[in-house]
């Protein structure tokens, strides 16, 4: 048994935990032109995390998605009360009110530490999140931003075994920056992200990969496609 990431498409993710716990990451589903799957297929979720309030990450589905699975929903303040009119019930909500940048909640035995990003936002501030799962595997979840130097006290302060990192460029980090990343974060391995899904986008992997090999040539790319996932 281990613990299973599948990409969606763009940045939405799911990790499902060895114990079978679901974890929802920017639950982008409909509307969403890579993402594999529909909003009726998600049957099962714990925990719902939510980077920014942006449509291809906050999307349309979460109000949904919480009421088919009773997940609890892991987001800063402003972007709990957006959703609470939204149709989202306090009580899905982590305290009723949200959490914020530098805090760790433990839900369902994983523990969850929203992180900064360097963005932009309508409801709140951009974040990130680092997963910690119930053996200690731990998913850093970047969000959506442009490279930053304490990306290097993410590295420091975790031991990050897999990264979901954004590569696409326009709006986020590009390949040369997301491959500089690695040498901060220092995870084992990396799914990159938030590329491909529009012709703007960066397309494909392939700079990303070629950079990264030559910069750390320790950390394993896992250029998967959206449906498809890896173990950890
Ligand atoms: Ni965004
Ligand atoms: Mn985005």
């Amino acid at each position: 048994m281990s613990h299973s990431i599948k990409w969606l498409g763009h940045a939405a993710c799911q990790i499902t935990s060895e114990k079978g716990k679901v974890i929802l990451i920017d639950p982008w589903i409909t509307g969403n032109p890579s993402c594999p799957i529909k909003k009726e297929d998600i049957t099962r979720a714990d925990i719902i995390l939510i980077t920014h309030d942006h449509d291809d990450h906050l999307g349309s589905d979460v109000p949904d998605i919480v009421k088919a699975t009773g997940a609890t929903v892991l987001v800063q303040p402003e972007l709990a009360g957006k959703l609470q009119e939204a149709g989202v019930s306090a009580d899905n909500i982590i305290f009723g009110m949200g959490m914020n940048i530098g805090g760790q909640v433990e839900v369902s035995g994983i523990k969850v530490t929203m992180t900064q990003a360097f963005h932009s936002a309508g409801a709140g501030d951009p974040t990130g999140f680092i997963v910690i799962l119930e053996d200690g595997k731990t998913v850093y979840h970047a969000g959506d931003t442009g490279i930053f130097s304490s990306m290097g006290i993410l590295g420091e302060l975790y031991d990050i075994d897999l990264a979901l990192l954004p590569i696409g460029s326009v709006f986020v980090m590009d390949p040369v920056q997301a491959a500089y990343s690695l040498t901060l974060l220092k995870p084992q391995k990396v799914i990159p992200i938030h590329y491909g899904t529009f012709p703007i986008l960066v397309q494909d992997a392939e700079e990303f990969t070629e950079l990264a090999k030559q910069k750390t040539p320790g950390v394993t790319i896992e250029a998967i496609k959206p449906g498809e996932e890896i173990s950890l």
